[in-house]
């Protein structure tokens, strides 16, 4: 018996296989190893595979059923914003296809307990103050479009054939779970300031008018190494006959605003992070916090920890490298 990770060896996937590994489940990674690295996996099987190709289904289905997997964990997608802007189709192709294969291959082989990497990007700009689950989900870019529909397919797989499905909604994943896990690429606030820093240069912060307390935009930032906890405790759900739900937010209920999180990364490498202040980035809600009393009441999970323990973490991972993979 066996759990699939597709994407397994990218950055949040490595950090679900290594808890996965530390309980003792047998592991097969499923990657492309486009962003991934193999290293990251441990003992796991490594197969490499687009799960977007047009081979993948039967390629999925051959490896669930040898390998008598009982649950898929759902990572391997694009993941960049800005790119989906430019090339949507193509975000489709990955994202939606490669899903569909997962879906069919499972379907194929009998395999009924799945966890979906979905995103907050599916609420787009919700002008309320925090986002429940039921806060009607409008995205704004093809990414969050993938994810969205994304957990439509899903939901009509459940009714279809009886597939056990939870949706993860993301917020802002950060930090190192350990030094060799962090996050590779230059994508998002916290690596994005270290790497100026590194350079000699101030960091920049993408508009400080905004509708909040420090007029710079608010987001509920997660540690990476709770949100792999909460797909060890979503993936547990699933075994329940009597589920309430199906999509949850991960996140804290609490927000940092950019400012903060200069500050913090300050604290954490006692570098000077005297900040410059840029233009409003094109499509930035200001402020983007979870409701996470459902994640807590239905699966039992809560963040533990904080904004000093991600920043700090990451820090390290930092400093181990390596990094710089888009
Ligand atoms: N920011 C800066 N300076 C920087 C980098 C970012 O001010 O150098 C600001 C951004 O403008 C934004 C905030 O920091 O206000 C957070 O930006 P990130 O790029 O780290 O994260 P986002 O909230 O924009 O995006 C994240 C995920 C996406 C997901 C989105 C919506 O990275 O995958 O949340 O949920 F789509």
């Amino acid at each position: 018996m066996s759990i699939l990770v597709t994407g397994g060896a990218g950055y949040i996937g490595a950090h679900v296989v290594r808890l996965l590994q530390e309980r003792g489940e047998d592991v097969v990674v499923v990657d492309d190893l486009s962003t991934g690295r193999a290293d990251r996996v441990g003992d796991a099987t490594l197969v490499e595979l687009d799960v977007a190709d047009g081979e993948a289904q039967q390629v999925l289905e051959r490896v669930l059923t040898e390998r008598a997997v009982t649950g898929v964990i759902h990572f391997a997608a694009r993941k960049q914003v800005g790119e989906s802007v430019e090339r949507p189709a193509w975000y489709y192709q990955q994202n939606i296809n490669g899903l569909a294969n997962v879906v069919a291959a499972m379907g194929g082989a009998g395999v009924d307990r799945m966890i979906f990497s979905s995103s907050a990007a599916v609420y787009g700009m919700p002008d309320v103050d925090i986002v429940t689950e039921d806060t009607r989900p409008e995205p704004i870019n093809p990414y969050g479009e993938t994810k969205l529909v994304g957990e439509w397919l899903i939901a009509d797989a459940e009714r279809a054939f009886g597939l056990r499905a939870a949706s993860l909604r993301y917020f802002n994943v950060a930090g190192a779970g350990s030094a060799d896990l962090g996050d590779p690429a230059i994508l998002n606030l916290i690596p994005m300031v270290f790497d100026r820093l590194e350079r000699g240069q101030r960091p920049t912060i993408f508009g400080d008018d905004y509708p909040t307390p420090d007029g710079t935009c608010v987001r509920d930032y997660i540690h990476v190494q709770d949100l792999a906890q909460a797909h060890l405790s979503a993936l547990d759900y699933l075994e329940t006959d009597d589920r309430a739900a199906s999509v949850f937010n991960v996140g804290t209920g609490t927000g940092a605003s950019v400012k903060d999180v200069i500050d913090e990364i300050g604290r954490a490498s006692g570098l000077d992070v005297t900040p410059d202040i840029a233009e409003r980035r094109a499509g930035d809600p200001p402020r983007l916090v979870a409701a996470a009393d459902r994640i807590e009441q239905v699966l039992g999970w809560r963040a533990q920890h904080g904004l000093p323990e991600i920043v700090r973490s990451a820090w390290e991972a930092w400093q181990a490298g390596p990094r710089r993979i888009g």
